[in-house]
């Protein structure tokens, strides 16, 4: 695996999220204009007030395999999706979108942070039990196709800022480097798998 990079996601790579948001969420993928109203209030030349989105893309070589969205309106910080190619999975990528998130979510001074999990996906909420969150609420027939949703939070106040998830999930010696030009990347010193 060559290096990872998240970057901020643009209009220009919804056709890409699209192809694997319709994959991952075969029952209830959001339709193209989410993703564009959602980006429209993450750009960056609206008032920071007015900015209440962040999504992320992390690529491969130019080839888009995971994302993540965020909202937050204070006091509240919301995943608002989160999502891995599968042949990308397991390997800590989850973790660090939600990492990437959490941070984000402090920076912006918010409580607490939600999330909404199918009541049928037990693995994505064993990954979001392992970050420190826990179910508060049962939506019933939240989904379109009737599924229930696990309302979830991690409380973010005065708690220690999330380690860099592949940091505690990736293979011994995989850092996340940061940067402040809004790029992430988490390099790989030799294969990863
Ligand atoms: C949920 C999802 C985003 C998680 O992404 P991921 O990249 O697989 O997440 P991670 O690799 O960080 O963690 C997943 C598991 O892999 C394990 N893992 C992490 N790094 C690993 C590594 N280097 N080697 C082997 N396993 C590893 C983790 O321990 C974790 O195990 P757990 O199930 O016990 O928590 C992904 O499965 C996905 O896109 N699912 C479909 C869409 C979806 O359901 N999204 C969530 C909507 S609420």
């Amino acid at each position: 695996m060559t290096e990872l990079i998240a970057r901020a996601m643009r209009t220009a790579d919804i056709p890409a999220v699209l192809a694997l948001e319709r994959q991952l969420f075969p029952h209830d993928a959001w339709p193209e204009e989410f993703f564009r109203q959602e980006l429209a209030q993450a750009d960056e030349r609206l008032p920071a007030n007015q900015r209440t989105r962040r999504f992320w893309v992390v690529e491969e070589a130019g080839r888009i395999i995971g994302y993540a969205g965020m909202m937050c309106v204070l006091p509240l910080a919301d995943v608002q999706t989160v999502a891995v190619d599968p042949a990308y999975q397991g390997r800590g990528l989850g973790s660090w979108l939600m990492g990437l998130i959490e941070d984000e979510a402090r920076r912006r001074g918010a409580d607490d942070l939600l999330l909404e999990v199918r009541a049928d996906n037990p693995g994505a909420q064993r990954l979001y039990r392992r970050l420190g969150f826990e179910q508060i609420h049962l939506r019933r027939s939240y989904y379109p196709d009737g599924g229930d949703a696990l309302v979830m939070r991690k409380s973010l106040e005065h708690t220690a800022t999330a380690p860099a998830a592949p940091a505690k999930v990736g293979p011994v010696g995989s850092e996340l480097a940061s940067s402040d030009t809004g790029r992430e990347t988490w390099p790989s010193k030799e294969d990863r798998r």
